[in-house]
Formats: structure tokens, C-alpha cells, sequence
């Protein structure tokens, strides 16, 4: 090493604020030191809930004595000119020392020290065996203050003890905020007392419920909301793990919920039953009714009391503001103060959410839109969504900014085409996260000094789709991708993904699997060629494969496989708790276009017809939602032989805009039809052994709570 290398880290160690890699080694002092199933935790006073914290995974008891005097201590040592959060992990022959800045610091230590420890830690079972850790010294500091994850309670439900898993698998990776989306369009999940019919009723949409379901079925009444107490402990608990919990209540657009209960707060409302498809343009909120901001007070004010964070985000994305131009209200404020765009309405209604937040304490943050006109103030923390470009832009203006454009952080995009998930914003895996670059997408010196730090984001509208009873599909969408993205929060850049990946798949999978998340692998390379399919995985997974012709079950792949029909084929890994998504011969998915004509009782719309869905290159709208015996008739003009048929009513990837439920019938000469089976989300799933000359899809729902029905192209694969 250099003198100036050599230089340049003891500067680097001094500063502590040179963000490493996690894994990166401790600078070695020489000796070892062997820590035991017998040792004992002390920790100053301020940390006894960390070191109780602590004692859980590490199985030991924890003392009340000076710290400095402990086998593996704990303690906050304010040096004047340490960052906040950084900390000092020292290993000696005779202890083990985390310092910390703040409680924070320490917490990220004690994350550090966990990390050179056997997996199994995270399993809360203790040290089974002595481990022997060489002697030395890290210290190191994050590189953003704000390493966040924002998570849409609101679509789909997470009940308590699912929302602390997450809490505690988001603290093992060093993320230190929570943004938590309690309401939207679809539900309001936080108790509000002096309204507690917001919860109470908000809380829970389809069955009786006024709040109409959108997502999934109309006559099951699904939902669940926080009561303060229970988030007082979640809090708590996201304290303990150095997270921030900061709270969201979305306004002034996305509020079809609590407009559905208090419709006075419309502009000139009246009594309207119009159906929409989710985005509600009579849902916000009317800026210039001044009785609004008494029920606003009402509701921030306990939002306010109950958070101890800085900032309450009071959203602003995504207002349609079509009513504010329609309203005589609105229109007469704009009139009276000047305005000539109605941004500045929502200026001025962000500008009294301001007001009120001020009046508790408390910071405003909104997403990126709200700062459209620039004329909100510069304490304003933005968190830009909808591209870099409104990250670049918010920086640009001099406002503290989160960024988080969704084609790199909005972690409910599906991971490959094939694959679950929305597509909107991108179709992204860990490498593109761990790629994200400031400096790259063009954030200048200045720019970067604006930004506060990173998000990730996970928004449930297709949750509801997965079973949100179980955490697989949460798990498969974050993780890896909140691995990467934790890592550039807390170094600023990442390091090449060739390293990276090879630290993910030989230190962090293995504990990935001790966390218990279901992460997801990487795909494996599959080459199907001359009548053999080879399949090769580097991650230490084992490979499976199953067989469309042997339904129900799965094979281990030990070997090429000889085949002259590989479209029967999906191959997939697993590895502990992870498993990779099926890889498939391009023959697979192959499908065919057979002449269509499609009918229906229910008229077409005219924006997207019928033609669309019989093109096969897009989908098509009903003008009005089914009723119960509403049919759409697919008629071939050619008897298709086909493996496999599939007619989707609604989204492919999204339980909306469908037949709630229904069946199918088949015909085979297109004039006799006999049964083919229920729906299952919408969809008809047809294995025909004889060639198809019609299909007529039949629905037994009364509305599906939109105001139409999505028909997409049928998806046909022939016979190989
Ligand atoms: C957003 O995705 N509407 C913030
Ligand atoms: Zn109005």
C-alpha cells in the first residue's frame, strides 16, 4: 500500500463517515478472540433495549454494568465530530466494543458484528459454537440519513405481527425509515378517534361494506386497520430496530374512501353512484370548503400526536383535479386570489396541510407532484416517484428529496416479463436496483446535496391477488431487491454487481434463508438444443423441473434432460428459503392468433373495442360492468387445436375490471355447448382434447365494482 493510500484511509477511518461495503473485513489489529454461548451482554442504560435487542438473536443475558468493563459491550460515545449513525466495531483478545455515535450508530454496529457471526443469529438460536473472529476494527457511517421503505397497507391489509416481521427484516439490513401508505382509495387503516368510523368502516371494503372493492371479489369483505395502541407498540418496536415510522395519509386525491364516508368533502358533492375504475376524480378532496381543514386538523392532529417522527407525509400525487375546474367553489377561490392554474389550488391546499402540521410540531413531506409550481416552501421533504426526472427536478429546486423513481425502486414491478407483478414503471431485478447511480442519471454536485436519501416501495394493489395472508409474494418482490437498494443507501454507490452478487450468493443467502425470507433466486440459464435441455444455476440452489403433462408434480433435475418436446418444460431452483422463477423453452410461450370474433351482452366501449381483444395486440373495455348472466362469446372461424386456451376477463396480472366469478362452456361444432369449468380470477383455462370451435364465458356476479369489464386477447398455445 502507498503512503498516500495509507493516507487516505486513516483519513477515510478518522472522518468515519467513508461509507464500506457490508462485508468488507475489519482492519486486522492481530490476535483472535473467541466469543462463547456463555458470554454476557452489558450495555449502557440509554441501550438496554437494544441490548435486550441483542440478547434475543445471541441467546445470552445481558448485565447492568459499565459497559466499558463487558465481555461484548454496547455504548454511545458522542465524539464531537462523529456522523450520526456511524459507529466504531472493535474486536480485541480479550472483548468485543460497539461504539456508536447514537443509539442508531450502535444499533448499525451491532448489525455489523452480526454479520461476521454464523447465519444462524438471525434465527434467534444463539451461538451453537464458539465462534473465533480475528481482532480488528471497523469503522464506518452511512452515506444518506434517510434509507427508506415505503409499504401500501392501504390496498392490501398487513395486520400487526406481519408488519413487525417486515420491520425486522428491513432493521437486519440496516434500513432506517418505514413510510407507511395508511390510506388510499381502497381503505383507510389507521384508528382515528374522534372519527373512528374512517377505520372502523374505512377500514374494510366489498361484502356490506360502503367502500366498494375494486380489487378482487365483490361479496368477500376483506380489510383490517391499526388501532393507536397497536401502532404505539409498532412504533415502538420499529424504534427499538432504529426505524422511523413515517406515517402517510394521502390527500387530496386518492381519498374515495373517506369521501365515500363524509361525501360533503367533494366539491359541490351530491349524491352520485357512478362507478369508477379506482382513480376517482371525485375523490378529492374540495379545496375550498373551510370545514375540510376542521375534519383535517381532527385527523392530522392524532396522526401527529401518535407518530414521534420529524415529517408526516401528507401525499399530493396524483390529484385529478378535473372537479376543482368544474367546482364554483374552487373556481371562485382561484378568481379571488389570481390563480390561473388549479396547481395552485393544490398549492394552497398543501400550504394549510403545512399549516397544521406545523401547528403539532411537525415537518411536511409529499410526493413529487406537490412541488410541481415550486411555490411551497423549501423545508418541503419531496419523495420523487414518478421518474428521475422529477427527482432531478425537485433537487434542482433546492428541496430535500427522497429519491425513489419507480423503473429502479418501486419493487412491486414484476422481475421478468413472465413474472408477477406490475410493468408500468419498469421490469427490473436486484442487478438494475444495485445499478442506480446519482451521479450517472445526472444529479449534479449541487443536485446531490439535495438528496436526503433512498426509497424502495411496495404498493399492493396486486398483494391482494397473492394471498396477503402469507408473506411469500411480499418476500419474492422486496428481497433481493431491498438488499441492493439497503446497500446503496448506506454506501452511496454500488461497487460492481460482479462483486456484489458474489457477496449475495455466498454470505447473504445464507442468511436471507436464516431471516426465514422467501427471496428469490436469480433465474437459471437454461439452453434447450438438439432435442436436450441443460440447466445450470451458480448460486448453490438445486434444480427442478415440472412437466405440463405430469400435473401435480415436481422432479429434481440431475442431469440434462432428452426431449424432443422442451414447451412441456418449466425449470426453476430453490435453495433454502429462496426460489427462482420458472425458466421455460422459447416454445413454451409460443402462442398462435386463430381468427376470433368476439360478442358480447354487454356493448363494447368505444375507445377499446372488441377489434383490440380479436387483433390479439391489446385488450379491449365493455361499456358497462357484468351482470349476473352477462356473457362474452368467442367464436373461431376455424376449429382451433390447441394445448392450452386461456379467456381472462379482467387484467392478466390484476384481480380488476373482471367477472367476479362465472364459467365457461365449450363447443365444439358452435352449436352445442357443454361445461367447461368455473373462473378462477376472471379466467377460463381451457386443456381441450378436441379442436375448439367456440367459447362462451358466462358470469354469475352482479357488478365487479368497476364500471366495466377488461377483455383481453385470448392466449392460445398450439399443439408441438
Ligand atoms: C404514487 O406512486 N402514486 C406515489
Ligand atoms: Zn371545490
Amino acid at each position: 500500500m502507498t503512503k498516500l493510500r495509507l493516507t487516505i484511509l486513516a483519513l477515510c477511518l478518522a472522518a468515519g463517515a467513508h461509507a464500506q461495503p457490508a462485508d468488507a473485513p475489519l482492519t486486522p489489529t492481530g490476535g483472535e478472540f473467541t466469543l462463547g454461548p456463555s458470554m454476557t451482554l452489558v450495555a449502557d442504560e440509554g441501550l438496554l433495549p437494544l441490548a435486550e435487542y441483542a440478547a434475543e438473536y445471541l441467546k445470552c443475558p445481558v448485565e447492568r454494568q459499565a459497559a466499558a468493563d463487558g465481555v461484548l459491550s454496547l455504548l454511545i460515545d458522542p465524539a464531537p465530530e462523529a456522523a450520526a449513525e456511524s459507529y466504531r466495531l472493535e474486536i480485541t483478545p480479550d472483548h468485543i466494543t460497539v461504539r456508536g455515535a447514537d443509539y442508531g450508530g450502535v444499533f448499525n454496529g451491532l448489525q455489523a458484528l452480526f454479520r461476521l457471526l454464523p447465519p444462524e443469529i438471525y434465527a434467534r438460536e444463539g451461538l451453537q459454537e464458539p465462534v473465533t473472529l480475528p481482532c480488528g476494527v471497523r469503522e464506518d457511517a452511512p452515506k444518506f440519513a434517510y434509507r427508506g421503505m415505503m409499504l401500501d397497507v392501504a390496498r392490501t391489509w398487513i395486520a400487526p405481527e406481519a408488519l413487525k416481521r417486515q420491520i425486522d427484516l428491513l432493521a437486519w439490513h440496516n434500513i432506517n425509515k418505514l413510510h407507511i401508505h395508511l390510506v388510499d382509495d381502497e381503505g383507510w387503516r389507521i384508528e382515528i378517534k374522534s372519527h373512528p368510523e374512517l377505520a372502523e368502516v374505512g377500514g374494510f371494503r366489498g361484502g356490506d361494506s360502503p367502500i366498494r372493492p375494486v380489487y378482487g371479489k365483490l361479496d368477500e369483505k376483506y380489510g383490517g386497520y391499526y388501532t393507536q395502541d397497536e401502532m404505539r407498540e409498532i412504533i415502538r418496536y420499529a424504534a427499538v430496530r432504529n426505524i422511523e415510522m413515517i406515517p402517510e395519509i394521502d390527500l387530496p386525491g386518492h381519498s374515495r374512501t373517506i369521501a365515500t364516508l363524509h361525501p360533503e368533502i367533494r366539491c359541490r358533492f351530491t349524491p352520485d353512484t357512478t362507478l369508477t375504475a379506482g382513480y376517482d376524480d371525485r375523490s378529492a378532496w374540495c379545496v375550498a370548503r373551510e370545514e375540510n381543514y376542521t375534519l383535517l386538523e381532527d385527523i392530522l392532529g392524532e396522526i401527529c400526536d401518535l407518530f414521534p417522527s420529524e415529517y408526516v407525509h401528507v401525499g399530493g400525487d396524483e390529484v385529478d383535479m378535473s372537479q376543482w375546474k368544474r367546482c364554483p367553489d374552487c373556481q371562485a377561490l382561484m378568481a379571488r386570489e389570481g390563480m390561473d392554474d388549479p396547481h395552485r389550488l393544490e398549492d394552497r391546499f398543501m400550504e394549510r396541510m403545512s399549516a397544521i402540521l406545523r401547528s403539532h410540531g411537525k415537518r411536511t413531506a409529499v410526493w413529487n407532484e406537490a412541488v410541481r409550481t415550486g411555490n411551497l416552501s423549501r423545508d418541503t421533504r419531496v419523495h420523487g416517484w414518478e421518474s428521475t426526472r422529477a427527482c432531478l427536478d425537485a433537487t434542482a429546486k433546492g428541496y430535500p428529496t427522497i429519491v425513489m423513481p419507480g423503473e429502479y425502486f418501486y419493487f412491486d414491478m414484476r422481475q421478468s416479463p413472465e413474472e408477477a407483478g406490475h410493468n408500468w414503471a419498469g421490469i427490473f431485478d436486484a442487478r438494475k436496483v444495485y445499478s442506480f447511480d446519482l451521479e450517472g442519471v445526472g444529479f449534479s454536485e449541487e443536485q446531490r446535496r439535495h438528496v436526503a436519501g433512498l426509497q424502495g416501495a411496495f404498493w399492493s394493489e396486486l398483494y391482494s391477488a397473492h394471498e396477503p395472508e402469507r408473506p411469500d409474494y411480499l418476500d419474492y418482490m422486496l428481497y433481493p431487491r431491498v438488499c441492493a437498494l439497503a446497500r446503496l443507501a448506506w454506501s452511496g454507490n454500488g461497487d460492481g454487481w460482479v462483486r456484489y452478487y458474489e457477496e449475495l450468493r455466498t454470505k447473504h443467502y445464507p442468511r436471507m434463508e436464516a431471516m426465514g425470507i422467501r427471496y428469490r433466486l436469480f433465474p437459471p440459464r437454461l439452453v434447450c438444443r438438439d432435442g436436450v435441455c441443460t440447466v445450470t444455476a451458480d448460486d448453490g440452489s438445486e434444480i427442478f423441473y415440472v412437466r405440463d403433462d405430469r400435473p401435480g408434480e415436481e422432479f429434481r433435475y440431475t442431469g440434462p434432460v432428452r426431449t424432443d418436446r422442451p414447451h412441456l418444460f418449466r425449470f426453476f431452483t430453490r435453495r433454502g428459503t429462496g426460489r427462482s422463477p420458472y425458466v421455460a423453452d422459447r416454445s413454451y410461450y409460443r402462442t398462435i392468433t386463430p381468427r376470433v370474433k368476439i360478442t358480447s351482452s354487454m356493448p363494447e366501449s368505444g375507445r377499446l373495442p372488441f377489434a383490440n381483444a380479436e387483433s390479439y395486440r391489446g385488450y379491449s373495455f365493455t361499456q358497462r360492468a357484468c351482470r349476473e348472466g352477462d356473457w362474452i362469446l368467442y367464436s373461431f372461424e376455424e376449429p382451433v387445436r390447441c394445448r392450452e386456451m386461456v379467456l381472462q376477463t379482467g387484467y392478466s396480472h390484476l384481480t380488476k375490471n373482471l367477472f367476479t366469478t362465472g364459467y365457461a362452456e365449450v363447443s365444439y361444432d358452435g352449436a352445442h355447448f357443454e361445461p367447461a369449468g368455473e373462473l378462477a380470477a376472471g379466467a377460463a383455462v381451457l386443456k381441450p382434447a378436441r379442436a375448439v370451435k367456440a367459447v362462451r364465458v358466462v358470469a354469475t356476479c352482479h357488478g365487479n365494482g368497476t364500471p366495466f369489464v377488461v377483455i383481453m386477447p385470448p392466449k392460445i398455445k398450439p399443439v408441438l
